[in-house]
């Protein structure tokens, strides 16, 4: 057995996870950033819709929607869109990831979901506070169910602080996005065209009192 099998990353910490493939694909999900052009089939698609709105959400609301666009051109588009959308946006906050996605947007080829061959964008009602926390768990669970399938997958943000732009949400009223909902976040999905590296997990991110 080896150590990965083990489960052994934590300095110390070995947990049993040999032979649970649950455990084992939660371990081995990685954000991809890189794709073929193929396209994922029906049924893989159905599964990973099926495997998010199985997710659990506050209340048992199941408020959320979620939008699929497979149109390479409608995909084109919107990156159009999201890319014109960024020259105006300023930031809420000063996350630093934000500023450096704004300037990223500017370089020559920029594609804020990595051409992948499908998007699936997670948006929920408004004025509720589990918004957020349910579509991310659906999220993860797509995330899950595309690894368990042999795709690739990776959360993507744009939208979701892009979210107020009357440009993006026209363009995603035009697909049923209500223009009330507030865009949580999307997943690209695909076969992945690299392996992604697994980041090494910070200390001091458990504390266990017994
Ligand atoms: C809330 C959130 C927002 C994220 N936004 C993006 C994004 O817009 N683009 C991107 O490439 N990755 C995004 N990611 C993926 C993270 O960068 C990634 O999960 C992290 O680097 C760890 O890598 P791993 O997913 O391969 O374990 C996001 C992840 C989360 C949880």
């Amino acid at each position: 057995m080896t150590e990965k099998d083990m489960g052994k990353t934590r300095k110390g910490v070995v947990y049993v996870n040999a032979g649970n493939e649950v455990l084992t694909c939660i371990r081995e999900r990685r954000s991809a950033r890189r794709y073929t052009n193929e396209q994922i089939s029906p049924e893989q698609l159905d599964a990973l819709l099926d495997a998010a709105i199985w997710a659990p959400s506050g209340g048992n609301n199941q408020s959320w929607l979620f939008t699929v666009i497979q149109k390479k051109d409608i995909l084109l588009k919107l990156n159009e869109i999201v890319i014109e959308a960024f020259q105006h946006w300023i930031p809420d906050d000063d996350y630093p990831g934000k500023l450096g996605m704004k300037e990223h947007s500017r370089r020559d080829g920029y594609n804020f979901y990595y051409n992948a061959p499908t998007l699936i964008i997670a948006s929920n009602r408004p004025n509720y506070e589990n918004a957020m926390a349910d579509c991310s768990l659906a999220l993860e669970n797509i995330f899950l169910a595309a690894r368990s399938l042999g795709l690739g997958s990776c959360y993507i943000n744009q939208l979701h602080w892009l979210r107020g732009d009357p440009v993006v949400r026209e363009y995603l009223f035009e697909f049923g996005i209500p223009k009330e909902h507030t865009i949580c976040s999307s997943a690209a999905i695909g076969f992945a065209a690299a392996e992604s590296t697994a980041p090494a997990r910070k200390d001091g991110a458990i504390r266990i009192i017994r």
